[in-house]
């Protein structure tokens, strides 16, 4: 399938993992929070969808023995699986895979849901998450702050320098916003120390809390908690990434 973005870190998973190393683990500790907070009894069954490299739900395996990974790029999905053989990973388009099961926990981190470009692909993602849940099973999700980056949170132009081993990488990003779509529009040209280069580029549908909020209700959802930061604190909703905990209901139950 020929995928609308293309980005460097996804065709090296290991330079994503040493970019983003998430030493603390702050991620998963997040849902083992959420888990602790919100769930009666340890999940059994947790999915990570657009798992990526599987740094996460490799990660939750710990946790729970029951682990599921998907991911619509067969190059992070191959590295997923060298890394946690252990995890169950799947290729998969997060609009229209169906796995046949429902998981006590579903995840969708590092703002996947935001390549989900149009209403169409949003209500068809949030239905993947309705598929794989039953009544009480968790929603976690992160993204991209819409609210925040049409406001100071925008940046035109950002550059900076990755160091890995012997990997040495100047990188500059151009963004442009298409407000009539909502989109985030990013250009980024990678300039290798050994000579070489490469390009990526990738569009972000921005996304509104009420936009948000709608969407989640209306895949059978309730809302938890939703939160501008990390530590779950309440606040004024500026922070760049949203967080975003709700509950599948049972059939006809009220929000
Ligand atoms: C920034 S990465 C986040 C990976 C991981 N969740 C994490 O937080 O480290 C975004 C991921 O979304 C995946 N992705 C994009 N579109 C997708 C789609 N339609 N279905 C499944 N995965 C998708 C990409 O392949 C990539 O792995």
């Amino acid at each position: 399938m020929e995928t609308p973005f293309q980005n460097l870190l996804y065709d090296r998973p290991e330079l994503y993992e040493a970019l983003y190393p998430e030493e603390n683990e702050e991620t998963p500790e997040m849902c083992r929070r959420v888990f602790r907070d919100y769930l009666a009894q340890p999940p059994r069954s947790i999915l990570d969808i657009a798992c990526g490299t599987g740094r996460d739900i490799r990660r939750l395996r710990r946790d729970c023995t029951d682990c599921t990974g998907v991911d619509l790029l067969p190059a992070l999905i191959d590295y997923a699986r060298s890394q946690a053989p252990e995890v169950s990973f799947h290729f998969g388009d997060m609009r229209t895979f169906r796995l046949d099961r429902t998981f006590d926990v579903v995840l969708c981190f590092g703002s996947a849901i935001l390549y989900a470009l149009s209403n169409e692909d949003l209500n068809q993602t949030f239905a993947t998450f309705a598929a794989h849940s039953h009544p009480g099973s968790l929603l976690i999700l992160d993204c991209r702050n819409g609210a925040a980056l049409l406001g100071d949170g925008f940046r035109a132009r950002m550059e900076g320098e990755i160091r890995v081993g012997d990997f040495t990488a100047h990188w500059i990003a151009e963004q442009s916003l298409n407000r009539r779509k909502q989109r985030l529009i990013r250009k980024r040209t990678w300039q290798f120390s050994t000579g070489g280069s490469a390009e990526d580029f990738c569009e972000y549908r921005l996304l509104f809390p009420l936009e948000l909020e709608r969407l989640i209700r209306s895949a059978g959802f309730r809302i938890l908690g939703f939160f501008d930061n990390m530590k779950l604190r309440e606040s004024d909703f500026s922070g760049p990434t949203v967080y975003l905990i709700a509950q599948r209901m049972a059939e006809g139950e009220a929000a």
